[in-house]
């Protein structure tokens, strides 16, 4: 049973009840799309840029140019990115006057990146809004190209000196790189494009990027633990039982068989958007929100984390794929019969993994973290179980025993931050039960409707680099998950399909948890 719920009646401060001025807008620059007839420019980039635009937050002096192999003019792409932010979740509604402001900034460049040719063209648009800028215009080139071809790309625009090097993170104007994910497909392809791209650019000119760490709430985990001063004397192994870190998903591999195939649910997930998640749970506090000091305590705590091998993987991983089911009522296919996928595929869609951080603050504290697709619910959270009293003075009604506190800060949906505590019913006995306090982002603010890509965006056209990930952090993460996934390859399971599609997956996850003497809480 789900304990009863407490809504905060929330006071804001002045300072909220008014529009507040935002402290950053993007640096006049050009930000070039290459890849830009494909999925994400579609659904994320262009309305991202759009609702920068809508909101203020661009300079002035913007312009976006897509590169892509389609033959389209200027007016044809303009059209087609209309339509795409009209079908964004986010946007819907878009009044002509903002949408010509932002059409006559947007530009297209047609060709395949192999052809030497494409570069020069791209160099001439680029070259042509520099002198009509007269002043010192950033460039700003987003991958958005399939992964094998993100290591010629750096190379082409080094080469070419639409990126040149700069080893000063001073120098204007400036020139940078946004990489998407995956970044490599191992510890070993992960060093290999890190070494391609630094030996043509600076670090800080190189943007990689994890969508998860520009969501609203996980930016909050850092706010919560280093804004307040209750949180951290009990952040650590003498008041916390065990973290439970959980993204669930509803939606199955959809159309990206193709990719998913290979990578499956640890590359896609662990190695990048759950690692961060654990990362900012456990580390110490940086002593300023700056670039480098958080990053290099993110990768202390990679470093700090006890490496899974292949004889130690039984202890520390389950594994799943999801079968037939049904979600939301309706029908679905099981993995193997999802398009493109193969009749016997071994490809996990669920993994639970424990994760040990040696260092003082949390030796002995597990971090549970599973991810599947398919689940019961769409939900991504993060569950501080602390520690039960030690002694317990209150007499307990048969069959029932104290819950543990618990901090669940729920990254999405339905952003919030919940405490799971006990009180006393009221009447003569003096009996227990729980309840649960909770703020939720919606109620508090009304819902918010900018999207992870906009502060990434952002960010990296203010050189700021807090929340993209830095190479030493990739190549630790890659060093962590590489020997799940080497050793799961080696070892085909026996048991998939092993869990219900619209279940919490494979029950080998509970008994797992349960070692521990825990169990998954359901978000
Ligand atoms: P798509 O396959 O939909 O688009 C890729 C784009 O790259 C297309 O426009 C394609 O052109 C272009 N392209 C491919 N090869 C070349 C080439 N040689 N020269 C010029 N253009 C080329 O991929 P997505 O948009 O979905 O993803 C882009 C990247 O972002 C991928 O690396 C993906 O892993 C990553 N990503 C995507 C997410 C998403 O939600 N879509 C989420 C997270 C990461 P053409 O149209 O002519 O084929
Ligand atoms: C992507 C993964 O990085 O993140 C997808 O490739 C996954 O498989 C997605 O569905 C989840 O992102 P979000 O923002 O919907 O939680």
């Amino acid at each position: 049973m789900s304990a009863p719920s407490l809504e905060i009646p929330l006071r804001l401060s002045e300072a909220m009840t008014s529009p507040l001025e935002p402290l950053k807008r993007g640096d006049p620059c050009t930000a070039v799309i290459l890849g830009a007839g494909g999925d994400l420019t579609r659904r994320k980039l262009m309305p991202a840029l759009y609702h920068l635009l809508h909101d203020g937050l661009l300079h002035d002096d913007f312009s976006v140019v897509g590169a892509a192999r389609e033959d389209l003019t200027d007016q044809g792409f303009r059209d087609k990115m209309k339509q795409a932010i009209l079908e964004s979740e986010e946007i819907g509604h878009v009044p002509d006057a903002t949408w010509d402001h932002f059409a006559q900034r947007i530009h297209y460049v047609r060709g395949d990146m192999t052809d030497p040719n494409f570069f020069a063209a791209v160099s001439a648009r680029v070259a042509e809004f520099e002198r009509e800028s007269g002043q010192s215009r950033g460039r700003l080139f987003y991958l958005a190209l399939p992964p094998s071809v993100y290591g010629t790309a750096v190379e082409l625009l080094s080469s070419t000196g639409l990126v040149p090097r700069m080893d000063d993170p001073a120098q204007r104007p400036w020139a940078r790189v946004i990489i998407e994910k995956p970044f490599g497909s191992s510890l070993d392809t992960a060093r290999a494009l890190n070494q391609t791209v630094l030996k043509r650019l600076a670090e800080h000119q190189v943007y990689r990027i994890d969508h998860y760490l520009g969501k609203e709430t996980v930016q909050n985990l850092l706010v919560l633990r280093f804004a307040n001063s209750i949180f951290e004397p009990i952040w650590n192994r003498q008041h916390i039982h065990h973290v439970q870190i959980t993204a669930a998903e509803t939606v199955g591999v959809e159309h990206r068989a193709g990719y998913y195939e290979q990578a499956g649910v640890v590359r896609d997930m662990f190695q990048n958007h759950l690692l961060q998640l654990l990362a900012l749970t456990a580390m110490e506090p940086p002593v300023a929100f700056r670039a480098e000091e958080v990053r290099d305590e993110k990768v202390k705590v990679l470093r700090a984390i006890r490496p899974i091998t292949a004889a130690t993987i039984d202890q520390f991983a389950v594994r799943g794929q999801y079968g037939p089911g049904a979600i939301d009522g309706a029908a679905v296919p099981g993995y193997r019969q999802e398009d493109r996928v193969a009749p016997r595929s071994t490809t996990p869609t669920y993994a639970a993994l424990r994760f040990l951080v040696d260092n003082w603050r949390w030796q002995g504290v597990p971090f549970y973290v599973r991810s599947g697709k398919r689940m019961a619910r769409r939900a991504t959270e993060i569950a501080i179980q602390f520690q039960r009293p030690p002694h317990l003075m209150f007499q307990q009604d048969a069959g029932r025993s104290f819950a543990a506190n618990v901090l669940v800060i729920r990254i999405q949906p339905n952003e919030g931050v919940s405490l799971c505590f006990e009180i006393k019913i009221p009447g003569v006995d003096v009996r227990t039960t729980s309840v649960q306090m909770d703020f939720g982002y919606g109620n508090a603010f009304g819902s918010t409707d900018h999207s992870a890509y906009e502060t990434l965006l952002l960010d990296a056209m203010v050189g700021d680099g807090t929340l993209y990930a830095r190479s030493d952090q990739v190549e630790a993460a890659w060093a962590l998950v590489d020997p799940v996934v080497q050793a799961w390859a080696a070892e085909a399971p026996r048991d998939f399909p092993n869990y219900v599609s619209g279940s919490w997956g494979p029950g080998i996850a509970d008994a797992f948890i349960a070692r521990d003497g825990a169990r998954w809480r359901e978000p």
